[in-house]
């Protein structure tokens, strides 16, 4: 069995395409530079199916194994950077004012080139890996796209893996779960409205930030009364907007905030009871509200199938001691959820040792878990396609 070692020989090289990719970041849709960079790459490696476009600048690329026929895997990196001022001070720093790959997106992009260098040279496994590289993770929804483009159906994905660095688990080390590993990403717009008027004058008003005071605090019961204790459900109330100036009591407070579940069935849960005890309190002093509750991305659901084959795969390559397949799930989200919920597949963390943490100025993949993330797409690939 190959062990880290072998894919330590690919450090170097795929050390400088990370730096390459870190020092010029692109966002969402506009990766087109890096998709030029891994298209030029791919067919480098001798891979000749090789289709751009998808989504934009989205690219999936197929390698046949020599083992047979068998069916296809997806395995994908997102390839998008963030509107940030990188602050790391290292010498491959972004080169673009005000873009950063802050999330480690570089990374991801640069181990999924090197697994697919490995792969188009060895070809040790039956049936077809597809090598999916996305555009748009960050909030832009390149994942929902590349689905709705008809990936799966046109390369015909029976399963699909994604991979996801993180600060603070070791390097060489995996972190994954069964079901949800995070959150359903929601928004919400709340309008109270009242009757505005001057604020020395109260009675001839219905006062809208009173009212809003204490939807806010009715909102907070949503969750400490109203849901099971065992099912996560984040609510934050993040902005609030009344009058601009202190002697003038507004018609409206307009309140804003997000929703993050772990439960599908959670989503529908807010979104009634925010409208309905909301309404309840304003009406209850003559108010009304409005509510406008936008759903993002889905729970991120690993399934149990494919969980236990990352683990498999994970623990050849590190040994079982260094995957915890009993992470706790996060409540941030990730687009992968969107390719989760057209096939089978499963998300792993990938330790990124002790580095700032995502999205932060001061973050930088750490280029020592590089042979770690290729090695588990290679190891991934000769188990579940093992001819
Ligand atoms: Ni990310």
């Amino acid at each position: 069995m190959l062990n880290v070692e072998d894919f330590r020989k690919l450090q170097g090289e795929v050390t400088e395409w990370r730096r390459y990719l870190h020092q010029n970041p692109e966002l969402d849709y506009r990766v087109h530079n890096t998709a030029r960079f891994v298209t030029e790459k791919l067919a480098s490696f001798g891979i000749n199916h090789i289709e751009t476009g998808i989504a934009e600048t989205g690219i999936v690329a197929l390698i046949q194994g020599e083992g047979g026929d068998g069916p296809t895997i997806g395995l994908r990196a997102d390839m998008d950077a963030l509107p940030i001022v990188e602050a790391s001070n290292k010498p491959w720093s972004s080169k673009m004012p005000g873009k950063m790959h802050a999330c480690g997106h570089d990374g991801h992009t640069a181990m999924l080139l090197g697994a697919a260098k490995y792969l188009a040279t060895t070809r040790n496994f039956k049936g077809t890996v597809a090598l999916i590289f996305q555009p748009a993770e960050e909030g832009a929804l390149g994942g929902l796209r590349m689905v709705q483009e008809g990936i799966m159906d046109r390369f015909s994905v029976s399963q699909v893996f994604g991979m996801h660095n993180e600060p603070g688990i070791e390097v060489g080390e995996f972190a994954i779960c069964d079901g949800p590993i995070l959150a359903a990403l929601d928004e919400f717009d709340l309008v109270v409205k009242g009757k505005g008027g001057h604020a020395a004058a109260p009675h001839e008003t219905i006062d809208p930030v009173v009212i809003a005071a204490q939807v806010i605090v009715g909102l907070q019961t949503l969750v400490s009364r109203s849901t099971d204790p065992l099912e996560a459900l984040v609510l934050s109330v993040t902005m609030l907007k009344g009058a601009e100036a202190f002697n003038i009591i507004p018609d409206q407070v307009e309140i804003a905030g997000t929703v993050r579940t772990l439960v599908p069935s959670l989503r529908d849960f807010a979104e009634r009871q925010i409208l309905a005890c909301a309404q309840g309190i304003a009406r209850g002093y003559g108010a009304d509200v409005e509510l406008r509750y936008r759903r993002h991305d889905p729970v991120t659901f690993n399934h149990t199938a494919e969980t236990n084959l990352a683990i498999k795969a994970a623990g050849s390559l590190v040994g079982t001691g260094s995957v915890n397949d009993r992470v706790k799930p996060q409540m941030g989200s990730e687009d992968f959820a969107y390719m989760l919920e057209a096939r089978p597949g499963a998300f792993i963390f990938l330790g990124n040792g002790a580095t700032a943490s995502l999205h932060n100025p001061a973050y930088d993949f750490n280029d020592e878990a590089l042979p770690y993330g290729i090695g588990y797409w290679v190891h991934l690939v000769e188990s579940v396609l093992a001819p």
